[in-house]
């Protein structure tokens, strides 16, 4: 039965499935033990160096595209500041930065445009597929499903795998954002629009969703939007995307496993997690009630906290920007409560978590802003891959060009060697499988 043997305690305690794995210093790896202290403290290993069981404070590789520096709150792209590319690029320069290592002159960035758009439609079959999908379908099921499903359109070499070139990458830029949006509207009974070829990214994915083309401050928040989340270094869904493309697996493969990473609470699924906190909260006055109670309950305030960032998340500050100039042209409802959300966290964590540094990450300001947009909460998960498949795609063709697989060990926690014993003298351990 799927899943029955993770509910069996006996067999999975909790503490071996999440032990510390053992790092290894093989090539292409600069492994390096961190923390030594504490509940992180590592295991003991006759094999290899052990390290943090969530790699945190390892460095695994390099990168070329993007550098977070924690301490300082600063997010850079080949060299170039965050705070310079959110409010002076547009997303399309931002892809052309990250695939082609700088940023496009005018005919360049046209011609990347061009190459864009010509690629956004995905095929009938696919859409068909998500006619036929159940409504109530999630937004991130569908989403892999169907950029798992595009390989299946694209020919295949004699061993299996399609082409990974930056040609291959930027279709799945153009694709990726056609899906979201077909399914917003196959999901509410709506007939799927087809893509545009001569409006911005932003601009046609906000057309696609709604059937309008969007006014120039939607578009500017959108293109805001995906400018902030196009790389992020070694996030867990790029190195996830990493991982799958250093066995030679194809971009479509590292792609889809990069899509998977991104769906939980502790990565991307934060986004429709404050979504949902914002439709609970209700109004304003409530945050601070709210905070105290999930802290009570030893739960976490999704979209604060980041494994990186020591201060507020330098991206946080242009999403909320566009939020709140987005709000006073629609609703100012939602971010004003995310606002006193993060007044309120800040506030009761500095009471209950002194020592901890713990401010608004990217995605908090991300649920106001999709909510404006007019987004339900469970898609803001997807649309964040509309930006990060920039970043995955480039993160995938660097593992390539330079590739080693990426293979660590682990500290093997169970029964010693012993003997096999034949299924008629096999007593079981008293328990049926649940
Ligand atoms: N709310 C309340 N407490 C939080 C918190 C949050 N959002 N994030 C971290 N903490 C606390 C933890 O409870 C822990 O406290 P403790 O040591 O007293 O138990 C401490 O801070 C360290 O947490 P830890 O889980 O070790 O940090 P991490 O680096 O693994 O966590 C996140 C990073 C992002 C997983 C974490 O901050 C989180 O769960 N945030 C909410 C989800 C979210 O927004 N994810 C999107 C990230 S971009």
């Amino acid at each position: 039965m799927p899943g029955a043997s993770c509910t069996a305690p006996a067999l999975w305690p909790r503490r071996s499935c999440r032990t510390s794995s053992a790092g290894t210093t093989g090539k292409g790896f600069q492994g390096s033990a961190s923390k030594t202290s504490g509940r992180r403290n590592p295991t003991l290993s006759t094999t290899g160096i052990v390290v943090d069981r969530g790699l945190e404070g390892v460095v695994v590789g390099s990168t070329l595209l993007s550098n977070v520096e924690g301490k300082e709150g600063r997010l850079t792209y080949r060299g170039y500041d965050i705070h310079d590319l959110a409010p002076n690029a547009c997303f399309e320069e931002v892809v052309h930065l990250l695939l082609y290592g700088s940023l496009p002159t005018a005919p360049q960035l046209a011609a990347l445009k061009k190459e864009i758009g010509a690629h956004r439609m995905i095929p009938e079959p696919l859409i068909n597929a998500m006619e036929r999908a159940p409504k109530n379908a999630w937004p991130m099921d569908v989403l892999r499903t169907i950029v798992s499903g595009l390989a299946l359109f694209v020919e295949v070499d004699p061993k299996g795998a399609h082409v990974s070139d930056v040609h291959t990458a930027i279709e799945l830029i153009a694709k990726i954002p056609t899906a979201v949006a077909m399914w917003d509207r196959i999901r509410r009974g709506l007939e799927p629009i087809e893509p545009r070829t001569d409006l911005s990214q932003a601009a046609n994915f906000l057309y696609m969703c709604r059937g309008q083309v969007p006014t120039d401050v939607a578009e500017d928040a959108m293109d805001t939007y995906l400018v902030l989340l196009s790389d992020h270094s070694y996030n867990a869904s790029t190195f996830s995307a990493r991982v799958t493309a250093s066995t030679k697996a194809d971009l479509y493969a590292a792609v889809t496993a990069a899509i998977a990473t991104l769906q939980g609470e502790a990565h991307g699924g934060a986004a429709s997690a404050v979504g949902r906190v914002l439709l609970e909260i209700g109004k304003p006055e409530r945050a601070e009630n709210y905070v105290r109670e999930v802290l009570a309950r030893g739960e976490r305030i999704m979209g604060m906290g980041h494994r990186e960032y020591k201060v507020r998340d330098p991206r946080a500050q242009h999403l909320e920007t566009v939020a709140k100039k987005l709000s006073e042209i629609t609703d100012p409802k939602w971010y004003q409560i995310a606002r006193s959300l993060e007044d309120a966290s800040n506030k009761v964590l500095q009471e209950t978590k002194p020592d901890k540094r713990i401010y608004a990450n990217v995605d908090f300001y991300s649920a106001p802003l999709f909510y404006s947009l007019g987004f339900p909460g469970d898609e803001f998960t997807p649309i964040f891959a509309c930006g990060r498949i920039a970043g995955w795609t480039a993160h995938i063709l660097e593992q390539l060009a330079d590739n080693r697989l990426i293979r660590p060990q682990a500290t093997y926690s169970g029964p010693p060697v012993h003997p096999f014993e034949p299924i008629e003298r096999r007593s079981g351990n008293g328990k049926a499988h649940n």
